[in-house]
């Protein structure tokens, strides 16, 4: 999409490398710093003072347009409840590539408990959440707790530390989970899964697919849980919790706490996705708008961060993500014409997804190398 001109491209005048080495052997993060009670942000965090980045630059002279949330309440029972749910779903990938969803079937209170073990990951003990820090992005380590996956290759630091887990299709045992997430993070998984079925159903369906396509080509093989910790920011002007990027999955579900900081870029401006109690957030990853050939959008969203308050957020990724796999994924033929013909080349998970870790979230779409 090529929103924003790339952060950083200005080579620094200090001897970066080192900073962010400094940085990624305290193993403690973005927390870690806070927690020492730094007053500025380091220099490694900073943003260039482009006008894109002007993030809390005032756009109040535009109406903001609203973010649609789909209500699912009785739509496996009433056909026209459910054709107004597709419709809608329809209307939302297609345009804003994200949309919320309530009445989704998970109970608040398991909502409640998963994000609560993020938080008690990232609060526990330094020493025992050391022990979880790995760059080891390959796919054999199982539990990966870092701050910047892409720190070495990104010109701008995030201020976010995160940690991820497969849970599909090989789920880890509850004890090599870390001991917060140990008891929920199974339960939430099951019943995250139930439910991205059934969005891939409807979304199916909005296709003009058999409601089972999605499923069967395989969108809902791979989950991996990636929990997010964004630090209060003593000056949260001059830097960014996630820059300007679009998800390397087919679907994303997103549970975030009541603090809000997460904009889609729609229309040309960034809008609000507003925290809603009991709501999900759903938005369409590169993968699911290389196989539906650009008809739904995976859109670029990020991440602003606060000044007084931390935030978390869990995300659900429907993805094998580097798990090795032959299955490849390409424009869906039912959805090809002569008028229509296919846009990107076929591609593996796996190989999607190395090539978008390479890169880093830079500010450029991943999806443009696959165009054919
Ligand atoms: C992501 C993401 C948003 C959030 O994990 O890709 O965009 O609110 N997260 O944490
Ligand atoms: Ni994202």
């Amino acid at each position: 999409m090529g929103l924003n001109p790339i952060p950083g491209t200005i080579q620094p005048d200090y001897d970066r490398k080192t900073e962010l080495t400094a940085f990624d052997e305290t193993k403690t993060g973005v927390k870690g710093l806070v927690d020492a009670g730094i007053t500025e942000v380091p220099r490694i965090f900073h943003l260039p003072p482009t006008p894109e980045n002007l993030v809390n630059s005032d756009q109040t002279s535009r109406s903001k347009p609203c973010l649609p949330t789909i209500d699912l309440e009785g739509i496996n029972e009433d056909s026209i409840k459910r054709k107004e749910a597709i419709e809608k779903m329809k209307n939302a990938l297609e345009s804003w590539g994200f949309f919320q969803i309530i009445n989704h079937g998970i109970p608040v209170s398991i909502l409640e408990d998963a994000k609560k073990c993020i938080i008690e990951f990232f609060e526990q003990d330094t020493d025992v959440k050391k022990q979880w820090y790995t760059r080891d992005l390959s796919g054999k380590t199982k539990v990966v707790y870092n701050s910047n996956f892409d720190l070495y290759s990104t010109p701008v630091t995030n201020w976010r530390d995160s940690f991820y887990c497969t849970m599909a299709p090989n789920p880890l045992q509850p004890h090599e989970l870390p001991l917060p997430c140990r008891d929920i993070w199974p339960e939430y998984s099951k019943q995250v899964m139930k439910l991205g079925c059934c969005v891939f159903e409807l979304i199916s369906e909005a296709l003009g697919l058999n409601p089972k396509h999605l499923f069967d080509i395989g969108c809902t093989e791979g989950l991996a849980l990636l929990g997010h910790y964004y630090p209060s920011c003593p000056q949260p002007e001059l830097t960014i919790g996630i820059p300007n990027h679009a998800d390397n999955d087919f679907i994303t579900i997103l549970l975030q706490d009541d603090i809000g900081g997460l904009q889609v870029f729609y229309q040309n401006q960034w809008t609000d996705v507003p925290p809603i109690p009991g709501a999900l957030v759903v938005n369409a990853g590169d993968l699911l708008q290389l196989i539906t050939n650009d008809k739904l959008v995976s859109a670029e969203h990020r991440v602003l961060v606060n000044k007084n308050c931390s935030r978390v957020s869990l995300a659900s990724f429907f993805s094998t993500g580097l798990m090795p796999t032959t299955k490849v994924f390409e424009p869906i033929k039912e959805l090809l014409s002569k008028n229509s013909p296919a846009k990107y080349r076929g591609t593996t998970v796996k190989d999607y997804v190395d090539y978008y870790n390479g890169k880093g979230l830079d500010g450029t779409s991943a999806l443009s190398h696959f165009k054919i």
